[in-house]
């Protein structure tokens, strides 16, 4: 496995997670406070943060090291530089896995909260990593710098603030959901799950003193399971996960033809040749893989039917046709799942590639769609004036059958108001749009 076919099987783990879990639970839509803005927060009571304190602990102290990560996972980096490594040993203090009175502590407290953990992330979880460090006032780099965790969009994690989070102490500073900067701020210690794979966040740095924190990184699994494991500060993923679910993606994967790899070399030559090459004018697949999304915005999209070649920042494709920017296929079906969280999608375009499905098939995909939608989320969809197996009022109906009320039928409101969805008007004159919301 590599951390792509890794991260790739974690989110098909969690889908399939998901569903067993709403159908154990009998529901079939879920609802909550880190389905609706990415995070929930508890109070840490004073007793458990005492236990907790054992993670601090003088001889437990050490030093960021790129070769701290388990046999069995791959590192955070493959190559760092020395001055990397001697920022993130300035600005924070690292601690080695505690005692066993600590790591009790720990768990004792996550078994008290285990069941509202489920209910939140609506799948039963697991632990992959805990690490504790304290962060040093003034740092900006690697956590103390904007970004988000990737690898999986089911990797989640808890923090703990042994300290009350605020601008003295520290804290944890996020965008939520709905695109608000939110800065945890509490009285008392606080331990909050927040969608640290996707949401943009970055750790507050304290005035003075340190901000200890302790991180416990989850996947989704069978069963819940609170047992710490200590992989490592350097440890990223494991680097096997549910081996069923990885043979078929591996199976299923995009391998580099001739073509692909005449691109690929093409992609390596300097600016004034690619531009010879293509007239002066540089081809679709070079504008594509340099966009970027602004860096305070965490906002994702979905768009389902894309194609092999579809690569813009903020996007995710499910494709049955593999490709270079592609992978993995997805096949559309009466069972297909979406390997996706739900709740977490602003806007989920479908394109005319939905025109060949068969009712059930499409029944389903609007279904996905309506599951992984946030609740202010847009739905478009794209289809031929000739819809194929159905006609355009049929499609309309399925489209409101599975939770939506459709806001628009015309063209030109629906490419204008979103604009931003890349080639939203190629061949506009021949095609019928919809824009519907969640109802
Ligand atoms: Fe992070």
């Amino acid at each position: 496995m590599d951390v792509e076919l890794v991260g790739a099987t974690i989110d098909h783990l969690g889908a399939r997670c998901e569903s067993n879990w709403l159908a154990r639970m009998r529901k079939t839509k879920h609802s909550g406070q880190f389905f609706s803005k990415g995070y929930f927060a508890w109070d840490l009571p004073a007793h458990v943060v005492v236990g907790l304190r054992g993670f601090f602990a003088e001889e437990k102290r050490t030093i960021f090291s790129p070769k701290d990560h388990s046999k069995g996972y791959f590192a955070w980096k493959d190559t760092w530089d020395d001055k990397e490594i001697s920022l993130l040993n300035n600005e924070s203090v690292y601690f080695a896995p505690p005692n066993p009175t600590a790591v009790a502590s720990l768990e004792n407290f996550l078994d008290s909260i285990k069941d509202e953990i489920e209910q939140q992330l609506a799948y039963s979880w697991t632990i992959y990593n805990v690490r504790a460090w304290s962060v040093r006032p003034g740092g900006a780099y690697g956590p103390n710098a904007w970004h988000s965790d990737g690898v999986s969009l089911y990797r989640r994690k808890l923090m703990f603030y042994l300290d009350p989070p605020n601008e003295h102490n520290g804290s944890l500073e996020f965008i939520d959901r709905s695109e608000q900067i939110r800065v945890l701020e509490s009285k008392l210690p606080q331990c909050i799950l927040f969608d640290s794979g996707i949401l943009k966040h970055r750790a507050r740095p304290p005035s003075s003193g340190v901000r200890p924190s302790i991180e416990v990184t989850t996947i989704p699994s069978n069963q819940t399971c609170t047992k710490s494991v200590f992989a490592g500060h350097a440890a990223l993923v494991p680097k096997s996960v549910d081996d069923e679910i990885a043979a078929r993606l591996e199976a299923s994967q995009f391998r580099h033809s001739t073509a692909s790899r005449i691109l690929r070399e093409v992609r390596r030559l300097p600016h004034s040749i690619k531009k010879a090459l293509h007239g002066g004018r540089e081809g679709d697949k070079f504008a594509l893989s340099s966009r970027r999304s602004p860096i305070m915005s965490s906002p994702l999209s979905l768009i389902v039917g894309g194609g092999p070649h579809f690569k813009y920042d903020g996007w995710i494709n499910l494709d049955p046709i593999t490709g270079p920017n592609n992978r993995f296929s997805i096949f559309l079906n009466e069972t297909t799942v979406f390997p996706i969280p739900s709740g977490i999608i602003q806007i989920v375009y479908l394109t005319d590639r939905m025109r060949e499905l068969h009712n059930k098939t499409l029944v389903r995909i609007l279904k996905e769609a309506r599951r992984v939608i946030a609740e202010h989320g847009n739905l478009v969809a794209k289809t031929p004036l000739d819809p194929g197996p159905r006609s355009l009022e049929e499609f309309v109906r399925l489209v409101e059958d599975v939770g939506f009320v459709v806001r628009s039928a015309a063209a030109n409101e629906v490419c204008a108001r979103f604009k931003n969805i890349p080639h939203i008007d190629a061949m506009k004159g021949g095609k019928f749009y919809c824009h519907a919301v969640p109802s």
